[in-house]
């Protein structure tokens, strides 16, 4: 067997990193078997290498090596081809087509950004890894492939899983073995000599002295984040290698090539604090609304039973405690008198009934709220004014009629303007 160093040199892996060789041996091991294989770490970790070495290591060396990514293939035309399709299976489709899993029967495929994948792919793929079976689009015959699949992601895939984006059941089987490739800055030792190699490489390529880093710029670019990975250090090195004349790079010079990962970080702090406060202001707004609600339909009921049995004590007791609930107002030190009470009330015609169902609770939150304040003022406004009519100006018998007390009618002539 290859050494991994060997296996480095051939894959043009730069790096000594621990992290970066368990991923390395680990493809090494795996590689003789037909073990699915998913590998994971950040954009720019170097994921692409990984399905190379287990292709060209295993038995299917010979057979075919397809690198799909899937992220880029549209919607409207994937299954096709991954699967390929009949003669006059949609529009355009002239000729019947062998699909990426046809092709590389007995070889390899590597399914890059896999979980960028359509929901309706994902179920072709399981069985494609189940049994081997798969259809063609606009076709009914099961054809057979012997496929070997290790499959790339950069998402989180239980995020994707919890979304309802990513399968479960796919996820396991793709991953039956997973290769972690760590992000560069967990690489420290890795990073000078990677950019060493760079420098050298695109030296050779735009013929021009080889840049190098002054001892206070290296420790700047080892200490940086790398949000970009590999990927990133490389288009540094290269934008230097052409653009700076000076070929002796400083700090200073340094700086201006690597975007401020720390000055970026608050802003990404303030987006997920403002959108989780966004989320409880939300809630807060259900609550409120639905005990406006719930008030609403108290004084509903209140009116009926004013309709129905003149103003019992019950009710009056009842009507306080509503009013005191709305507007907070402590008014238990107010007593009422049996007999102020019982003047019967004439119909008030009722506002029509708002009802909230409980699916309308997640849209529209502002006007259905706007529509219950509006009917609920209104409603208040219109039992106080006709109270206030009937006993012709007279707050005592108004508030008497209503069953609140008269300093709770005489701030709500004020609030009303009345
Ligand atoms: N250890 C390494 N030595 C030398 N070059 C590397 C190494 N790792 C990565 N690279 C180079 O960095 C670039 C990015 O690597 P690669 O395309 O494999 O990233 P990736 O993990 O697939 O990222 P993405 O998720 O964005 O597709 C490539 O040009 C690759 O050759
Ligand atoms: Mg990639």
């Amino acid at each position: 067997m290859e050494s991994i160093q060997a296996i480095k040199q051939r894959f043009g892996i730069i790096g000594n990193d621990a992290g970066l060789n368990r991923a390395i041996e680990k493809a090494m091991q795996v590689a003789p078997t037909d073990i699915s294989v998913l590998v994971t770490g950040e954009s720019g970790v170097g994921k692409e290498s990984i399905p190379k070495i287990i292709h060209a290591l295993s038995h299917r060396k010979h057979g075919k090596y397809i690198a799909v990514n899937c992220g880029a293939i549209p919607e409207g035309t994937i299954d096709s081809e991954l699967f390929g399709h009949e003669k006059g299976a949609f529009t355009g489709a002239t000729q019947t087509r062998s699909g990426y899993f046809e092709v590389a029967d007995n070889g390899t495929i590597f399914l890059d950004e896999v979980g960028e994948l359509p929901l309706t792919t994902q179920v072709r793929l399981l069985r494609v890894l189940e049994n081997g079976e798969f259809i063609k689009v606009g076709s009914s015959k099961v054809q057979k492939t012997n496929v070997r699949i290790v499959a790339a992601t950069n998402v989180n895939m239980f995020e994707a899983i919890k979304k309802g984006k990513f399968r479960e059941d796919l996820y396991y089987r793709l991953s039956t073995v997973e290769i972690l490739l760590p992000p560069l800055r967990a690489r420290k030792g890795d990073i000078h000599l990677l950019f060493r190699k760079f420098a050298s490489d695109f030296a050779m390529k735009y013929k021009m002295p080889s840049i190098r880093l002054d001892e206070i710029a290296t420790e700047m670019l080892t200490k940086y984040r790398w949000n970009g990975n590999i990927r990133q250090l490389r288009n540094v090195a290269e934008q230097i290698s052409v653009l700076e004349e000076d070929r002796t790079i400083t700090a200073d010079t340094l700086r201006q090539y690597l975007p401020n990962t720390t000055g970026n970080l608050p802003a990404v702090i303030e987006n997920s604090k403002s959108e989780s406060d966004f989320s409880s202001e939300r809630e807060i707004l259900y609550k409120v609304l639905f005990d406006m609600k719930s008030d609403l339909n108290d004084l509903k009921k209140l009116t009926m039973e004013l309709m129905q049995n003149g103003v019992s004590q019950e009710v009056k007791d009842e009507n306080e405690s509503l009013i005191q609930k709305i507007y907070g107002d402590d008014e238990s030190e107010e007593i009422f008198h049996e007999d102020e009470v019982n003047a019967p009330v004439k119909l008030l015609p009722l506002a029509p009934e708002v009802t909230v169902m409980p699916e309308d609770k997640y849209h529209f939150a502002e006007d259905v709220e706007e529509e219950e304040t509006l009917s609920l003022h209104d409603k208040e406004l219109e039992l106080i004014k006709k109270a206030l009519e009937r006993n012709k100006g007279k707050r005592k018998a108004a508030a008497k009629e209503l069953g609140i007390s008269e300093r709770t009618l005489y701030r709500k002539i004020k609030q009303f303007d009345l």
